[in-house]
């Protein structure tokens, strides 16, 4: 399979990378690192991404941000940031990726365990990721060819307990094993429209 991964250099998409390549052809999309670069808070960018890689088999997202900050302090321009960059950022490479989407594809997106347990700090990112949910379940009743979506909604993973730990208080961290098994499942299974959370009902 022919498997773009987006943020594939980052703290779980290198892990996730690492185990798609054994046996896959794996293309790495990220705005400063990889095989292609890409903003996906930009359509123009993602579109001239797939023109370049062409069609592909499988799209992992493991990208995205958000602004984590107290919601007294949050304005309009912080909630922004997540809209364009992790909900539509991901929406957007879904609506532009399923024109290079083979039949029989298949589109993992990436969210968190914030959606269903926020933190202080999160009103931002836990809205965002609710909404990919919501997104995923409905565009999986309507993408064509035989063409699948799921997103991966991890704990905080093992690998970057070092720096987010203080925010996650009596949370238990998730082995990356684990979170690459997500990925796996969505890419390698027979899926459609779920949300494959990957961590304890905390
Ligand atoms: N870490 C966790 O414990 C955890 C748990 C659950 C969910 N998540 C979510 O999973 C995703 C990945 O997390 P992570 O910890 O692996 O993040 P990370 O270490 O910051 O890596 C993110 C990767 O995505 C790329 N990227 C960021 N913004 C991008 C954009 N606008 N367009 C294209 N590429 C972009 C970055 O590459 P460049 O620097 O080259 O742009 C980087 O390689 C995030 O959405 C995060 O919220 C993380």
């Amino acid at each position: 399979m022919k498997i773009l991964i987006v943020g594939g250099n980052g703290t779980i998409g290198k892990t996730v990378s690492k185990y798609f390549s054994k046996k896959h052809e794996v293309i790495i999309g990220g705005r400063n690192t990889g095989d292609v670069t890409v903003d996906i808070a930009d359509s123009e960018s993602i579109k001239s991404m797939f023109e370049t890689i062409g069609k592909v088999d499988a799209v992992v997202c493991a990208a995205g941000e958000a602004k984590w900050a107290e919601f007294d302090s949050m304005t309009e321009e912080d909630f922004y940031i997540g809209l364009k960059s992790k909900l539509m950022g991901q929406v957007n490479l879904v609506r532009i990726g399923k024109d290079y989407m083979n039949p029989g594809g298949s589109f993992t997106l990436s969210t968190g365990i914030l959606a269903d347990h926020p933190v202080r700090l999160t009103t931002s990112a836990a809205m965002v990721n609710g909404g990919i949910h919501s997104f995923v379940k409905a565009v999986s009743l309507e993408l064509e060819n035989k063409i699948r979506i799921n997103v991966v909604s991890s704990g905080l993973v093992v690998d970057a307990v070092d720096v987010y730990e203080d925010y996650f208080p009596g949370h238990n961290p998730i082995p990356m094993k684990k979170v690459v098994n997500g990925f796996v499942k969505s890419v390698l299974g027979s899926g459609n429209g779920e949300i494959i959370r990957m961590y304890d009902n905390c």
